[in-house]
């Protein structure tokens, strides 16, 4: 259970500290439901000092860290249709990229190797169920 966007943040940066190059993580989750929160402290956790916003209207932000450049996309205008001026091929081939995806959509071809993450509305705050598909895919 997370009980404040603290939290949410916190579990988002656990799992950045420990992504490597090349690595996917698709947030799902209804309107509101923590996913740029999480976004953010997964960007921290990558190493990422900067701002993190959403990426609502531009699409994708690039965070330029150290060690990674985390993509943070965030697909809710595209209604699960492919945009060519979004440049996605290129975002998955950075060598020393990796994407976090808001609102992945139902039928984009994700590399089967993952991380799923779906955060819930809940009472007292958010749940969440986090998925790891690198290894089992
Ligand atoms: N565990 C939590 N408990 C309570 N509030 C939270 C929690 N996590 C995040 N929030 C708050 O929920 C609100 C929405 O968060 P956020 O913008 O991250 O959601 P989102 O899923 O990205 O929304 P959208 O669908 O619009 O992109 C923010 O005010 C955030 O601080
Ligand atoms: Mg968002």
């Amino acid at each position: 259970m997370l009980r404040s966007s603290t939290e949410t943040e916190a579990l988002g940066e656990a799992l950045g500290r420990g992504l490597r190059a090349g690595d996917v993580v698709l947030l799902y989750g209804e309107l509101g439901a923590g996913k740029t929160t999480f976004a953010r402290g997964l960007a921290r956790g990558a190493g990422f000092r900067g701002r993190v916003a959403s990426p609502t209207f531009a699409l994708a932000h690039a965070y330029r860290g150290r060690r990674l450049t985390v993509h943070h996309l965030d697909l809710y205008r595209l209604e699960g249709r492919v945009d060519a001026e979004l440049g996605l091929e290129e975002i998955l081939a950075d060598p020393r990229g990796i994407a976090v995806v808001e609102w992945p959509g139902p039928a984009r071809r994700w590399p089967a190797r993952r991380v799923e993450v779906r955060l819930y509305h809940a009472r007292a705050g958010r749940r969440a169920v986090v998925r790891d598909r690198r290894r089992t895919a």
